[in-house]
């Protein structure tokens, strides 16, 4: 199963066979210049890298293009443009290989690959990304929303502070080394800034926490200890809200997935609640959190042992699909 992911900044080809032995990726990430991801912008970025990545991993040992069973893309959400090129090259291949073509729900591919990775069987999810932040659990054949972000992604708020502060996108891991070092070099309890927190019932805003942290660095604090701060406050509102899920639906797994989770603090912070709860906390590896291709492939895999497919004239992108519109069909 090939897979093809291009919902934003990343466009990227990966590869899963039929028993969900996963490949590496092949990917390229679109940085802007200045400023943030111009949709059109990624988009010329995705037309232009398409056919050198599509070489390389054609060129792997992995690959057979008489073995390829289907083809699997992204079919939203994330922003038009980019998720356009992808389902156009999606939609040439299966044509070319006259393989089905099999439109898969983004956010629904982080789960299932932290699945595959993990082995957990009936996590509740915190999926925190640059566009998304939500707390998912399965139940009666969908993943259902529990809590999610009243403003903006966890991932988009790191890397807005992060642009006012001149660190590039994306700049979530620039801002996990600042905050570690403070860490080290400080007691951080005597140190500790407070921030607006989000937290409103099931749900969090982060807007808040992101402009009082741009003013608490025109008051002079340190950039480290704001960044450090910023990650207590974001990440402890997801946990937070991950916790009481669990607490409600009687899970006993969490999950962690999308390229927050890339985090060392939030990861830290998730095993702590789980252990304090008789509980488990699963991530899949770094590759695996940030988009990839790898991903699309393995939950197409799944839809395709179910004898899913895309007819070409379904398999118009949607830049609006949510986590709870895909029906889990699959074992
Ligand atoms: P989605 O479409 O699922 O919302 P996305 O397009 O935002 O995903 P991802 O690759 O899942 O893409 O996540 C990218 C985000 O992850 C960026 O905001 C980036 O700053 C953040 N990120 C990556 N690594 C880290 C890290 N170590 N610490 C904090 N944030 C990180
Ligand atoms: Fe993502």
């Amino acid at each position: 199963m090939l897979g093809i992911e291009s919902t934003a900044h990343t466009l990227s080809f990966g590869m899963v066979d039929m028993d969900g032995k996963l490949s590496s990726s092949f990917s390229n990430l679109f940085r802007p210049e200045e400023g943030g991801i111009h949709p059109r912008e990624a988009a010329d970025h995705h037309c232009l890298k398409a056919s050198n990545l599509l070489e390389n991993i054609m060129s792997t040992e992995f690959f057979n293009s008489n073995e390829i069973e289907a083809v699997a893309f992204s079919q939203g959400p994330g922003l038009g443009p980019c998720l356009r090129v992808g389902a156009s090259i999606a939609r040439t291949l299966s044509k070319v290989w006259n393989v089905p073509l099999i439109g898969v729900n983004h956010c629904v591919a982080h789960i299932e690959i932290g699945k595959n990775q993990t082995g957990c069987k009936d996590p509740v999810l915190l999926y925190v990304s640059g566009g998304n932040t939500q707390v998912i659990a399965s139940s009666r054949n969908k993943y259902r929303v529990m809590g999610e972000t009243l403003d903006i992604g966890i991932g988009n708020m790191l890397d807005k502070f992060a642009r006012t502060q001149g660190i590039p996108f994306p700049g979530g891991p620039e801002i996990e080394i600042l905050a570690n070092r403070f860490a080290l070099n400080h007691d951080i309890n005597a140190n500790f800034i407070n921030l607006p927190y989000g937290v409103q019932g099931m749900d969090i805003g982060f807007s808040g926490m992101l402009t009082a942290a741009e003013r608490k660095i025109i008051d002079g604090n340190s950039l480290e200890s704001i960044c450090w701060s910023l990650q207590e406050h974001a990440f402890a509102s997801c946990i937070e809200v991950a916790e009481r899920a669990m607490a409600h639906t009687g899970k006993n797994e969490l999950l962690l997935g999308g390229g927050v989770a890339c985090n060392s603090r939030i990861r830290e912070m998730a095993e702590i609640m789980c252990e304090e709860r008789g509980a488990k906390a699963y991530w899949p590896e770094k590759r695996f959190c940030i988009d990839n291709g790898t991903m699309i492939a393995e939950l197409g895999r799944l839809l395709h042992k179910v004898g899913y497919s895309t007819n070409l004239s379904d398999s118009a992108i949607n830049p609006m699909l949510r986590t709870d519109h895909t029906e889990i069909i699959w074992d």
